[in-house]
């Protein structure tokens, strides 16, 4: 999906800002994926811990909706489109499809652990092509969100253990 560029009086190039547009769309569409898979942990989990689990995976939604809006509104400040609807975030999310006969804390833990895990990954890797291309803002955002996303999965798997 080629990306619109609207003309601007931003300092990044043209190439610049089609590149760094495309990643952070890829991004937004595996945010919006994240959430609404981490809401179906929300409201699916069971199991003795059902109290505290159902409020931690809230917590995290909570946190990647905030994401979304933030790197959806990168993409407009480099002056190009947003592509955010769920249909788009479905086609473009890196993550695999949630288990959805999860039940027990365990399993909703273990499949969370595993899209957080390859959550983090992207990011660590458009931390280093944004900043490869000069984009610090955009590497910072990136960054934000990568230390975020480290913790919870820190959280996540001390539930495991
Ligand atoms: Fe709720």
């Amino acid at each position: 999906m080629g990306n619109h560029l609207y003309s601007t009086r931003l300092d990044l190039s043209e190439e610049v800002r089609d590149k760094v547009a495309t990643l952070l769309n890829q991004t937004l569409a595996t945010t919006l994926d994240l959430k609404t898979q981490t809401k179906q942990a929300h409201w699916n989990v069971k199991g003795k811990d059902f109290y505290q689990l159902h409020n931690f995976f809230d917590e995290m939604a909570g946190e990647l909706e905030a994401y979304v809006d933030m790197v959806a509104e990168r993409v407009t400040a480099l002056a190009c489109v947003a592509l955010g609807t769920a249909k788009v975030a479905a086609a473009n999310s890196i993550l695999e499809e949630y288990p959805l006969t999860a039940v027990k804390g365990k399993e909703h833990l273990e499949a969370l652990a595993d899209r957080y895990a390859a959550y983090g990954a992207h990011l660590r890797k458009a931390i280093e092509i944004t900043d490869e291309l000069g984009d610090a803002d955009t590497s910072d955002l990136y960054t934000e969100i990568s230390r975020t996303i480290d913790m919870r999965l820190w959280f996540i798997e001390a539930h495991l253990h």
